[in-house]
């Protein structure tokens, strides 16, 4: 059986690079309200794409994008298992890029375009697993659920789920949209931050003004908004300073971060990975606290002012800065927003705070039987026992599911760091694929017996 996994997902490379390569040449940037119609003809394909398999494909429809919910299913009485990915893309706006991110460039079994490793590889590679699963008779039903609209927080995904629900029928989730540690070290993770972001604003006159006529005596809103961004956050230490920030915080257990430390994470190579000149801590045991389960406070961009050719010597009339903080278990979003608002507030009652979408924090088990049969078939396809861990990033989804289908959620992506997430030239590779394919069918058969 071991062989024939492998055999199949080679077999199926052309498919894989024709189906991510349909999928990566349409610009699904869900931030940018001008690409709605590409999201769409982007769910119209992923639709036709689950046919062409002989799957059943089809959109649900919600108030912003729709949701494609598709189906390879055995039969009425067979236990279910639901993948959940998404379609939808960050913007691709960096000059960094080497080539056209709408187009996929196949390089040496990279394939680099915006979207091919989060999410769009790891949705194809999702499909073609089940679709081995389903040919080759496993009594289990497929069901995929792919996002339009995750990279802005999930909006409107609770919408779409809540009318469908009931055909949904599975005994778990899998969701592959995460980065392992390494080539060599996969993760499964059992916990995600959540989200609150917020837009500073603050306007101190109706127009610019001569620096030397009036500077001395005129407030500096782009000065003014860094005093308050610095009473919020100590830049040199990353520790929040907005009062009662960490009141909810529960710190991850001593074993927790045991697991953490054995990992296989390596600061060093994580500096390089990303080129960070420097890191603000580099104990490893202090630093996956920091990235995985602890709150952070990050400005985003500050705009405002003269940007054009050498100086210009005016004083701005207003400034703007974006920010967001990371979350974790208890932190509530609203209540975390409000504390910014009110701390700001006091600092300078002139700042309008404008909150943005929000996300609670996840957190779900790292022990029981799906994580022990995810455990052994990563032990069968690669040798190796993945590790157990939390993310620092966010999937609003997977906390909706989690409400509403109220099963166990497996979380375990195919990306890797260096892949670049959110980044210039991210790029997916076949290796990772093929890999998935055979991992996610031998996950496949242990779930057979858990169900039987
Ligand atoms: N796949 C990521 C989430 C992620 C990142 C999981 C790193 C595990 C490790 C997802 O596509 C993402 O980028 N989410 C956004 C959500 C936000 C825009 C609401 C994030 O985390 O910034
Ligand atoms: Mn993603
Ligand atoms: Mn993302």
């Amino acid at each position: 059986m071991t062989q024939d996994v492998r055999a199949y997902a080679e077999s199926q490379r052309a498919t894989f690079e024709r189906f991510l390569r349909e999928l990566v040449e349409i610009p699904t940037v869900s931030a940018d309200p001008a690409r709605k119609e590409d999201i769409r003809r982007c769910a119209e394909t992923a639709v036709r794409l689950i046919q062409s398999l002989g799957g059943q494909a089809s959109l649900w429809p919600t108030s912003g994008n729709p949701i494609v919910f598709g189906r390879l299913e055995r039969g009425p009485d067979y236990p279910g298992l639901a993948f959940y990915n998404h379609l939808d893309v960050q913007p691709a706006d960096e000059p960094e890029w080497e080539s056209d991110p709408f187009r996929l460039r196949i390089e040496d079994g990279r394939y680099i375009g915006r979207g091919a490793t989060d999410d769009k590889g790891p949705a194809v590679t999702c499909l073609l697993a089940a679709k081995y699963a389903y040919d080759r008779g496993l009594p289990l039903n497929f069901y995929f659920i792919w996002e339009l609209e995750e990279e802005i927080g999930s909006p409107n995904f609770e919408e779409g789920l809540r009318a469908h629900r009931s055909e949904v029928r599975v005994r778990s989730v899998f969701v592959s949209d995460s980065i392992w540690i390494s080539r060599d070290r996969p993760s499964v993770d059992y916990g995600l931050r959540g989200l609150q972001g917020a837009t500073l604003y603050l306007r101190t006159a109706d127009v610019d003004a001569h620096s030397g006529v009036t500077g001395g005596a005129a407030p500096n809103p782009i000065a003014e908004l860094c005093r308050i961004l610095m009473a919020c956050l100590d830049p040199v230490t990353g520790e929040v300073r907005i009062p009662h920030f960490y009141d909810d915080v529960v710190p991850p257990t001593e074993e927790e971060l045991d697991n953490f430390v054995a990992s296989g994470f390596d600061v060093e190579r994580f500096r390089k990975t990303y080129g960070f000149r420097w890191l603000r801590t580099e104990d490893p045991r202090e630093l996956l606290k920091r990235i995985w389960a602890w709150p952070t406070f990050e400005v985003h961009g500050i705009a405002g002012g003269y940007q054009g050719p050498g100086i210009k010597t005016v004083i701005p009339h207003w400034a703007e800065a974006k920010v967001s903080m990371r979350l974790v278990p208890n932190q509530v979003p609203e209540k975390v927003f409000q504390l910014l608002a009110d701390y700001v507030r006091q600092l300078n009652p002139l700042v309008e705070v404008r909150p943005h979408g929000s996300l609670a924090p996840y957190i779900g088990e790292f022990k029981g039987p799906h994580a022990d049969a995810l455990r052994r078939a990563v032990r069968r396809a690669l040798g190796v026992e993945p590790a157990f861990i939390r993310e620092g990033g966010s999937i609003g989804a997977v906390l909706t599911m989690k409400k509403l289908l109220d099963v166990p959620i497996l979380m375990m992506g195919l990306s890797l760091p260096e892949h670049g997430y959110h980044a210039p030239n991210e790029y997916f590779d076949w290796d990772q694929a093929r890999r998935g394919i055979e991992i996610f069918n031998y996950y496949f058969e242990e779930l057979v017996q858990l169900y039987r």
